[in-house]
């Protein structure tokens, strides 16, 4: 039994206490490498952030749970030695599906876990949820539970209304569950293809597809049924043009891809929305540099070469999420 708080690392209690208080939100970044969380842990040392840091199932199959959690731990140090005297870093699982892939994390040394039955029946999702809960808070380790149905990795239909969190369900949720945060659906999607391009608009000027807005009047009812209570956002990349466009003229194909416009995670962060997950954005980042690189140096080996720019590129990325989207700058001085 490791507990993480003997690795430096916070559970996301207070963080979503002062962010629901402050109108802000915190950044929860996935990692799959060694790149990925060198960028990720200088932008927060740099603006002084709190960070939720994800491990999926994915990045668990690829990199290895061990591996990530000792990288966890490293980047606590790491952040230390850029200057940051007092790190907010929380090691997180994204996307628990089991009790047991739960306990194991809790087990080893995350400071959180997602365990995301929302795919179940209500009830069966209550049920899974509260054993987790039971059993992480033992040992002070906090859980987010998910309500309503996201596109993408959870299922294979586009977000639809049917799909979107109901109201009516948040309040005996929260309280039968006993969960610190709940993710909703309110039209976010994971991926790089969050809407059909017959779903969006297109910009007259651009010809880039305009999507439609977030169910604010969704997450409104459900912060009016549980005040205060910490609201999760999946799915909230934003696939910025500039990363699709160098990666579409640099060898890569990526149709109509598109996220969420800024502006409205910028208004959902100033409500009871306080962590916001990004993961796509970052591949996105990555992808481009490394297609740039290979386009224009076509002779370049040396894979510190290419992802040396990635993680430039990357922690730019991410310092732009902080400081221009989410307001999480200067919160962890
Ligand atoms: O929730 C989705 C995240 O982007 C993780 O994706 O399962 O491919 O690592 P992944
Ligand atoms: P994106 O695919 O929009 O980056 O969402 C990531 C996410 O929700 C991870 O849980
Ligand atoms: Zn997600």
């Amino acid at each position: 039994m490791v507990n993480y708080k003997d690795l430096g690392l916070v559970n996301t209690r207070e963080m979503f206490a002062k962010a629901v208080d402050g109108g802000y939100a915190i950044p929860a970044f996935n990692f799959n490498n060694m790149e990925q969380l060198q960028a990720i842990i200088k932008a927060c040392a740099e603006t002084k952030s709190p960070v939720i840091l994800q491990v999926s199932s994915g990045a668990r199959k690829y990199a290895n749970q061990t591996l990530l959690r000792y990288m966890a731990e490293g980047a606590v140090q790491y952040a230390k030695e850029l200057g940051w005297e007092h790190p907010q870093i929380c090691l997180h699982l994204d996307h628990g599906d089991t009790f047991e892939l739960c306990k194991s994390c809790v087990d080893f040394g995350f400071s959180s876990v997602m365990i995301d039955g929302s795919s179940l029946p209500y009830e069966e999702n209550i049920a899974l949820t509260k054993k987790v809960v039971e059993y992480a808070h033992q040992y002070d380790v906090t859980v987010e539970a998910e309500l309503g149905v996201l596109a993408g990795v959870e299922d294979d239909v586009v977000a639809e209304e049917s799909h979107y969190t109901k109201p009516e369900e948040v309040i005996d949720f929260a309280t039968r569950t006993g969960c610190d945060s709940l993710a909703i659906s309110i039209g976010t999607s994971h991926g790089a293809y969050k809407f059909k391009p017959e779903q969006c608009t297109r910009d007259p000027q651009t010809g880039k597809l305009v999507p439609p807005p977030l169910a604010f009047d969704v997450l409104a009812e459900i912060e009016k049924k549980l005040p205060g209570f910490p609201i999760v956002l999946h799915g909230s990349s934003s696939v910025p043009q500039e990363y699709v466009d160098i990666i579409n003229t640099h060898g890569g194909n990526l149709p109509d891809a598109v996220g969420i416009p800024e502006d409205q995670l910028r208004k959902a962060a100033k409500s009871a929305v306080c962590k916001i997950n990004i993961d796509s954005d970052s591949r996105l980042a990555f992808t481009a540099a490394v297609r740039k690189v290979f386009a224009e140096k076509p002779g370049e080996f040396d894979p510190r070469k290419y992802c040396g720019p990635a993680r430039d590129e990357m922690t730019k990325l991410y310092k732009h999420k902080i400081i221009e989207v989410l307001g999480s700058d200067g919160k962890a001085e």
